[in-house]
């Protein structure tokens, strides 16, 4: 099947092979970190939903997950972009250990204000976990204790990741070339 429009290339940045034998140490090292414990996974819409499928799975601990979902205003100009709640977490989280779950670390700004809606919430412990992490000048400072992947600038989609709610379902993760169009994610 085709992925790609006409006028859109794909290359492959991160084989499906890759993410998964990534995640099941990221799974193994949270097993650890939290071993006896018990841990609430907070996935942020919609991205991170394929991650975090696949994160859960690889931790052997009791866990449970909620998702919370955010947006931005100016998508095609992050830099003016402010970050609002578009859907609260079901269930409060007072007193449990969380880990924040992200696809993409950018300029910071989502994960910043997540940790502080988060925080107001009085978990007993606030981790965050990201796949990827852009090496790209960051407008909030983060640091994230389980990244996936360093990557360079560049727009990336795929496994969960998107261009115009496109390109979600591939299995690898491509850098995403328009002709003569400049991308900012
Ligand atoms: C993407 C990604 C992160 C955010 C990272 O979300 O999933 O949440 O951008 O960027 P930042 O570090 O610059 O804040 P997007 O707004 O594309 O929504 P989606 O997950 O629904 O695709």
């Amino acid at each position: 099947m085709k992925a790609a429009r006409d006028s859109e290339e794909l290359r492959i940045l991160l084989r499906r092979s890759a993410i998964e034998r990534r995640i099941r140490q990221l799974g193994r090292q949270i097993t650890t970190d939290f071993r006896g414990q018990r841990l609430h996974l907070i996935g942020v819409l919609k991205g991170a939903s394929i991650f975090l499928s696949d994160l859960i799975r690889e931790i052997r601990l009791e866990v449970s997950l909620d998702f919370i979902a955010v947006s931005s205003y100016g998508q095609s100009n992050r830099s003016s972009g402010q970050v609002r709640l578009t859907k609260d977490l079901d269930n409060p989280i007072e007193g449990l250990h969380t880990i924040l779950v992200e696809d993409i670390l950018d300029t910071g700004r989502t994960i910043a204000y997540l940790q502080r809606v988060i925080r107001q919430r009085r978990p007993r412990s606030l981790r965050v976990a990201t796949l990827l992490s852009k090496s790209g000048p960051r407008v909030k400072e983060v640091r994230p204790d389980y990244i996936g992947f360093e990557i360079p600038n560049e727009f990336v989609v795929g496994y969960g990741l998107d261009f115009a709610e496109r390109y979600r379902n591939l299995r690898d993760i491509c850098v995403l070339q328009l002709p003569g169009g400049e991308l900012s994610r």
